[in-house]
């Protein structure tokens, strides 16, 4: 049989941490820009073995795990491996191996960490990035991001766009060649293309191989600001329900997730605990979205089940969008209906609820903020009711913000920063720390990572921090 290539092009992952385990992830994808339906990754139609190998050394002497998994070409030869039986707050590699007729037998080792044990009181040093936009820049905060070796990396939505190259790119805004041809993603193909073409970048690719990830999505992992199961554009339903079937496949097969798609979507809302120090409340705020809720009343009773029976010391709310009240000074429409301003009830039921140590984690609007939530945020008087940190796009070009008008029309957000990058946090229970890391540029590769901020929370309250 001829030779197939090289396999492990689009690199190796971890993520869904749990104290006994993890899920490790790879595809299979000799050619994988490929364009032939019938071979996605340039793969034959036929199952593959994939050996896997768990060490708790990078150099394999200590395995702990092993086994063979069977990658399909049903879901693109992606393999998502359960790795269970692993010690709580422990370090562990992983590897995967094919046989022939490939080029090489053995893909890169990537590094991944469980979370700790249900009492542990070990602090989680987690970051957290946002809107990495392929072709408005180079990934190099990931990069810095996989120096820093944080316990999990948690992903808050944009890990792709569907865009196509547009017409007349703006400055800045096309400095890196999409897959040919360059087409506004709606099939399966297209979208496994897209994914393909992010994940031969070899800072995502470092990022992955550097800690484990939990990922939430937004809006352009199947098409800006759909709802639920309508697109948002008055186009036809049915074609959009294919649509985003297509999309949520695909998501599925490049990330390193435990659940796959059913006919009916992918549930992605989970709880993620990290002992004493922090429980993880992963939201997803687009598939069960309708005009009058943001996350559809099952998770809603879902999520304030788990903020009133959670005894860590720290609630971090994983999701998208900001959370905070954000008036925009000017021409209305002052506050944003696509965000959680367009969904005030909820907002106050969840910052009414009494949790102690609430803070929200958020991406989307592609500059950094952060602020103090309020019980009430119409009223200057309510008390803080924990804290929000808002991280920057990893690439993701932003709109033009009057940053100043904004910060004094809200009280409430304390910080504004407007450069590329990333959150580094520390969760324990005695604090919580988060330095807010910049790149100076995106536009070539190569920049170098600055502090451009760091906090602590004090009693549901922001203060300035040491970094
Ligand atoms: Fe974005």
């Amino acid at each position: 049989m001829a030779n197939l290539g090289y396999p492990f092009t689009l690199g190796v992952a971890s993520g869904e941490p749990l104290p006994d385990g993890v899920v490790i992830w790879t595809r299979l994808a000799p050619e994988p820009l490929g364009r032939d339906p019938a071979r996605p990754g340039g793969m034959p139609d036929r199952i593959v073995p994939v050996g896997w190998q768990v060490a708790e050394d990078e150099g394999f002497r200590r395995i702990v795990r092993q086994g063979t998994a069977r990658a399909d070409r049903r879901w693109a030869h992606s393999v998502h491996v359960r790795v269970d039986g692993l010690n709580p707050g422990s370090d562990y590699f992983y590897r995967f191996s094919v046989g022939a007729p490939f080029a090489a037998t053995t893909s890169p080792a990537g590094r991944t960490r469980t979370a700790p044990a249900a009492g542990a009181v070990t602090p989680v040093r987690f970051a957290f990035v946002s809107c990495q936009r392929y072709e408005h820049g180079h990934f190099t905060a990931l990069r810095h991001l996989a120096d820093e070796r944080p316990d999990a990396v948690l992903q808050l939505g944009d890990y792709v766009y569907e865009y196509g190259r547009p017409a007349a790119p703006g400055p800045g805004r096309y400095v890196r060649r999409l897959e040919a041809p360059e087409e506004e993603c709606r099939t399966l193909q297209q979208y496994r293309n897209r994914y393909a073409r992010y994940r031969t970048d070899p800072d995502l690719q470092a990022a992955h191989r550097a800690a484990p990830w939990i990922a939430t999505w937004d809006d352009h992992e199947v098409r800006d600001n759909y709802r639920g199961a309508l697109p948002g554009d008055g186009s036809d339903p049915a074609a959009f329900r294919r649509r985003r079937a297509a999309a949520y496949q695909a998501y599925y097969e490049h990330l390193p997730l435990r659940v796959r798609p059913s006919a009916s979507g992918l549930q992605m809302h989970r709880w993620r605990p990290y002992g004493r120090a922090a429980d993880f409340l992963v939201l997803d705020v687009r598939q069960h979205r309708t005009a009058a809720s943001m996350l559809g009343g099952a998770q809603e009773e879902w999520l304030l089940a788990r903020l009133a029976g959670s005894a860590a010391r720290w609630k971090v709310l994983v999701q998208p969008l900001f959370f905070s009240r954000r008036f925009v000074p000017g021409p209305p429409p002052n506050l944003r209906a696509d965000a959680w301003d367009g969904y005030p009830e909820f907002r106050r039921r969840v910052t009414g609820a009494g949790v102690r140590g609430l803070v929200v984690v958020s991406g989307d609007v592609h500059n950094a903020w952060a602020g103090e939530l309020r019980a009430d945020f119409a009223d200057p008087a309510s008390p803080p009711a924990g804290v929000e940190f808002v991280g920057s796009s990893v690439t993701s070009m932003p709109p033009a913000t009057d940053s100043a008008a904004v910060l004094a029309a809200n009280p409430h957000l304390r910080f504004f920063d407007g450069r590329r990058g990333y959150v580094v946090c520390t969760a324990g229970v005695d604090g919580f720390h988060a330095a807010y890391r910049a790149v100076d540029f995106v536009d070539r590769p190569g920049s170098p990572v600055r502090t451009a901020a760091g906090f602590a929370v004090r009693d549901d309250r922001l203060v300035p921090d040491a970094v």
